[in-house]
């Protein structure tokens, strides 16, 4: 494939989405957060009364999502649901549809059209592992349960969303056990991928060694 793509997968609120949001500024690159289609599809099938047991009606949902991005916010159909997306029951519920694997297929397709000129970087679960098997370089950031649930805390103090990190540690324990013990695409890191540990680095140290390691593979 001529289009690179830069892989950053790893578990719950380990800080894929602001690495890879500021690795693909940095590179000029399109960003493909894919935990927002799965959460997008749990949001969807909330809102039209679809049980999170019904693979056959989810899959038909995600496979038809009416989901656009623009300007760093995400809409379906024409709402505004990028605040919405980050409600720990969307979290919660999208975990559910991810082990789906109908559901899984559904959305395949829709990642691989992110994959355009000059490049992309790719945030999620299975990245490195399914989606884009091919990929230049594979980033599997983990960081402790503690220091991860310190920061979804803050994150969500800062959204004026209230919560409780002790709640937080056992959501986040239980998701992160849901996605590594399901048979379809389990959350784990690719062969050849490069481990990230940021318990203790702040972003910038994380993104320049990011940087470091795709310089080095071109
Ligand atoms: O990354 P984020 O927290 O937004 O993802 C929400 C949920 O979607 C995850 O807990 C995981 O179960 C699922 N997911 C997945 N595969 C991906 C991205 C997200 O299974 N590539």
């Amino acid at each position: 494939h001529d289009v690179p793509v830069l892989c950053i997968d790893g578990p719950t609120a380990s800080g894929k989405g602001t690495l890879a949001d500021q690795v693909a500024q940095r590179l000029g690159y399109a960003v493909l957060d894919s935990g927002a289609l799965y959460r997008a599809t749990a949001l969807a099938a909330q809102c039209a009364g679809v049980s999170l047991q019904d693979e056959e009606r989810l899959a038909s949902l995600a496979a038809t999502l009416p989901l656009h991005f623009d300007g760093g916010r995400c809409f379906l159909d024409d709402e505004d649901v990028t605040d919405a997306l980050r409600a720990e029951a969307v979290g919660q519920g999208a975990s559910t549809v991810a082990a789906l694997p109908k559901v899984r297929q559904a959305l395949h397709q829709l990642q691989l059209s992110f994959r355009r000129v000059p490049g992309l970087v790719a945030d999620g679960r299975d990245m490195g592992t399914a989606i884009f098997p091919d990929s230049e370089l594979k980033v599997f950031l983990t960081a402790s349960a503690a220091k991860r649930a310190e920061r979804r805390h803050k994150q969500l103090m800062e959204k004026g969303f209230s919560a409780n990190i002790t709640g937080l540690l056992r959501d986040l324990e239980e998701r992160d056990a849901r996605d590594k013990n399901r048979s379809a695409s389990p959350l784990k890191p690719a062969q050849d991928a490069r481990l990230l540990d940021n318990s203790d680095l702040d972003i910038e140290a994380s993104v320049n060694q990011v940087l470091t390691w795709w310089s080095e593979g071109r």
